[in-house]
C-alpha cells in the first residue's frame, strides 16, 4: 500500500512539474494534490488490475487523472459557497491559502488536466482511451458527482427519504469510486459477466464509503480525519445517521459491506486486494 501511495504521489508531482503554467496556479494545484489524501481511488484501480494479474503501471495515468478530479471536487466542495470548510487533509483549505479565485481556477485546471493526461497516454489504444474518458466524464459530470453535489446542497435543511439520500451518496461519491473499478476492468479486458459483477461491487463500495464518511463526521477526530468534524450537522445536511440514526447507519454500512464481499466471493479473480480495500472502506478512521 505504502509503495503504491508513493508511486501515485510521485507521478502527480511529475505531472504538475511538467506543466507550462503560471506559478500561482501550479502551486495551488500542487498544494491540494500533495496535502496527504488517502489515495483510495488509485488504490482501487490498482487492486482491480491486480485481481486480473495485470501490471499496475497500466493504471497509473488514470489513477493520477482520478485523483485530480477528486481533489478538484474537494477544493470546490470546501468553498464558502458550498460547504465552507477551512480544514482539508490536515491543512488549511485551498481557498484559505490562495484565495477563492485561485481555488476555483486550481479546481478547473485539475479537472481539465485529468482528461488531457488520459488522452496523451502512449501505450493505450484509442478505443480504450475513449471508453475510459467517457466513463470518467459520466462519473464526474452532470450525471455523476456534480449531480450529487447539487442534490446535496438542495437537500440542506430538508428531511429526505432514504431513496433521495441514496441518490446523493451514489452520485456525489459512489460513481467516481465505481469508475476506478470499471477503469481497471476495461484495462484488463474483463469479459461482460465479470464487468457486471465488478460494477455491482463498485456500487456497494461507493455507497459504503460515503456512509462511513457521514459516520466519521460524528465519531471521527479532527486529527485523524484532517478535516472538521460536525460539518454536516452545522450545515443541516441530509446524512445516513441523520435519517437512520447512528446505529441504523452502521447497520446499513455493514449490509453494503456484506453485499460487496459476497460479490467478491463469486468472482473468478484474485480478489485479495479488493477485499482488503473493502475492509478499509468500512473500518477506516480517516
Ligand atoms: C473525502 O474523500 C470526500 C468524500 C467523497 C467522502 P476521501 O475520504 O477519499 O478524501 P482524501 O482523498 O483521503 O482526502
Ligand atoms: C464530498 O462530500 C463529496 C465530494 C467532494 C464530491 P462531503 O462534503 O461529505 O465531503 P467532506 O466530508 O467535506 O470530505
Ligand atoms: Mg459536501
Ligand atoms: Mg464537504
Ligand atoms: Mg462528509
Amino acid at each position: 500500500m505504502e509503495k503504491y501511495v508513493k508511486l501515485i504521489n510521485n507521478d502527480l508531482e511529475d505531472a504538475i512539474r511538467a506543466l507550462n503554467t503560471p506559478e500561482t496556479l501550479r502551486k495551488a494545484m500542487d498544494y491540494s494534490l500533495q496535502a496527504g489524501g488517502k489515495r483510495i481511488r488509485p488504490l482501487l484501480i490498482f487492486a482491480t488490475l491486480k485481481a486480473f494479474h495485470k501490471d499496475i503501471q497500466l493504471g497509473l495515468p488514470i489513477a493520477c487523472a482520478v485523483e485530480m478530479i477528486h481533489t478538484y471536487s474537494l477544493i470546490h466542495d470546501d468553498l464558502p459557497a458550498m460547504d465552507n470548510d477551512d480544514l482539508r487533509r490536515g491543512k488549511l483549505t485551498n481557498h484559505k491559502v490562495f484565495g477563492e479565485a485561485f481555488a476555483i481556477l486550481a479546481g478547473d485546471a485539475l479537472l481539465t488536466y485529468s482528461f488531457q493526461l488520459i488522452s496523451e497516454i502512449k501505450d493505450l489504444s484509442a478505443d480504450k482511451k475513449i471508453k475510459i474518458i467517457n466513463e470518467l466524464a459520466r462519473a464526474s459530470g452532470p450525471e455523476g458527482m456534480v449531480a450529487g453535489q447539487v442534490a446535496d446542497i438542495e437537500g440542506e435543511n430538508k428531511s429526505l427519504s432514504l431513496k433521495e439520500l441514496e441518490y446523493i451518496h451514489t452520485h456525489k461519491t459512489g460513481k467516481l469510486l465505481s469508475f476506478c473499478i470499471k477503469a481497471g476492468a476495461i484495462l484488463a479486458d474483463a469479459d461482460e459477466k465479470t464487468e457486471i459483477l465488478l460494477n455491482q461491487f463498485g456500487y456497494h463500495i461507493g455507497l459504503a464509503f460515503q456512509i462511513r464518511d457521514d459516520i466519521l463526521d460524528i465519531e471521527g477526530t479532527i486529527d485523524q480525519m484532517g478535516k472538521n468534524i460536525g460539518s454536516d450537522l452545522d450545515k443541516h445536511k441530509s446524512t445516513y445517521p441523520n435519517i437512520l440514526s447512528l446505529q441504523g447507519a452502521k447497520e446499513k454500512l455493514l449490509e453494503h459491506m456484506k453485499a460487496a464481499e459476497k460479490i467478491l466471493e463469486n468472482l473468478p479473480l484474485d480478489v485479495k486486494q479488493l477485499s482488503f480495500i473493502t475492509d478499509m472502506v468500512v473500518n477506516r478512521n480517516r
